[in-house]
């Protein structure tokens, strides 16, 4: 829906939970935005929200937006319909099942939760409580992507999805002591997007991680992973946080293997086909109307909300990715190949256990499996 056709009354009027890095660029996302308006921002530290309204928000609108470190309360007090949860992955489980129990749609950043038992736990809350909770999940929001999934459909389809992954960023901070900084912080948009591209659910994870000697992470900076689906697809990633020089984009370079010939993508480009025998046809460019990355996410949430489809990323379908993630880490650990089905059951046990001390939601007693719970995708 247009500017021109959208209403005020229509707009979602969002809470921004968390004003720091990433919380700044949603305040921004939420302020350009033409299906969504901020009446509050929230975030634990004295003064920070306040601060992140102060230097982004136009200084005529700054009174109309409500700023504290209490999430109900500023909720309350800024009549708010729905909450961004933009705080840090220790804290998503605590702020999404509080929003929702209040009555509050979610739209939290990725990943779902700090660990696969609370995102199978936030999976219940939301069937509890009847309210949308969406990851955004900003990377698959990419029309290059969809692209490129279209053109490996009109070759018969990916088999095989390949993705190679370089970079050597210096970031300092939490990432530089990580024990799985590549597979846990980066990989898991790479994951996420070869679920745009693959039809299927995923089934099993293989993968090996490592550090050169070189690397200036005290964990492992680089992996191979192979990701099974039921399909009988598989994708293949191999990253590197510690590899300077012939670096690829933030996407990652990918490369399509259909039936009919490849499909070729170097994650900031239109993709290419390469049909068998035939000249490579260049994929669309994306149109001014597209929408990318968080922009995307919130239109796709403010929509759902006014009586549009159910999102992909709706926390359901965003809990096979975090899955996958956990499942490479966990065989990076063992050195042994990991079915999503278990570690999903083992997660739906503890979740079980985490909802029943918190008492607010029993939704999860009705899953027969982990797996079944949250459906195919
Ligand atoms: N999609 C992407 O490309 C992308 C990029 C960066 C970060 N992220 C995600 O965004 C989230 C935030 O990351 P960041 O880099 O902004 O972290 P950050 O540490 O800069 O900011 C987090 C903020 O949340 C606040 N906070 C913590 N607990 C809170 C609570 N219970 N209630 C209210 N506020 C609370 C902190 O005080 C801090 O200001 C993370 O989940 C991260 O993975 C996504």
């Amino acid at each position: 829906m247009s500017a021109v056709t959208q209403g005020r009354a229509e707009l979602v009027p969002v809470l921004v939970v968390g004003a720091g890095g990433m919380g700044r660029t949603w305040i921004r996302t939420v302020l350009d935005s033409d299906a969504s308006r901020l009446v509050g921002v929230v975030d634990v530290v004295d003064g920070a929200a306040q601060r992140a309204v102060q230097d982004l928000v136009p200084e005529h609108e700054q009174p109309g937006i409500a700023t504290g470190t209490e999430l109900l309360e500023v909720a309350a007090r800024s009549g708010a319909e729905a909450v961004i949860d933009v705080t840090i992955p220790a804290a998503h489980h605590q702020v999404t099942a509080d929003a929702l129990h209040a009555g509050y749609p979610v739209l939290g950043e990725k990943p779902c939760a700090a660990t696969l038992a609370e995102a199978v736990s936030l999976a219940g809350h939301a069937e509890e409580t009847g309210r949308l909770f969406m990851v955004s999940q900003s990377r698959r929001n990419n029309p290059h992507l969809h692209e490129a999934r279209r053109l490996a459909d009109g070759l018969g389809g990916a088999g095989i999805v390949d993705t190679r992954f370089a970079k050597a960023p210096r970031f300092g901070g939490f990432r530089d002591e990580m024990e799985h900084p590549l597979l846990v912080d980066m990989a898991i948009h790479a994951f996420d997007a070869g679920r745009v591209l693959l039809a299927g659910t995923p089934v099993s994870v293989t993968a090996t991680s490592y550090n050169p000697g070189w690397s200036w992470y005290a964990g492992d900076a680089a992996a191979t992973v192979a990701i099974t689906y039921d399909t009988g697809a598989v994708h293949t990633y191999s990253g590197s946080w510690c590899s300077p020089g012939d670096e690829t984009s933030w996407n990652g370079d990918w490369a399509l293997h259909c039936e009919g010939g490849s499909v070729r993508w170097d994650g900031e480009t239109p993709p290419t086909a390469h049909p068998s025998g035939g000249d490579p046809v260049p994929g669309r460019a994306p149109g001014p109307q597209e929408r990318w990355e968080l922009d995307a996410s919130l239109a796709e949430f403010c929509a759902a909300l006014r009586g549009g489809p159910v999102p992909d990323s709706e926390v359901h379908g965003n809990v096979w990715t975090q899955a996958i993630v956990e499942a490479a880490v966990r065989s990076a650990d063992t050195g042994r190949r990991v079915l999503l089905a278990d570690l999903l059951d083992e997660a739906l046990v503890e979740a079980r256990e985490l909802d029943s001390a918190d008492g607010r939601s029993r939704a999860l007693q009705a899953w027969k499996t982990g797996a079944s719970g949250l459906g195919a995708r």
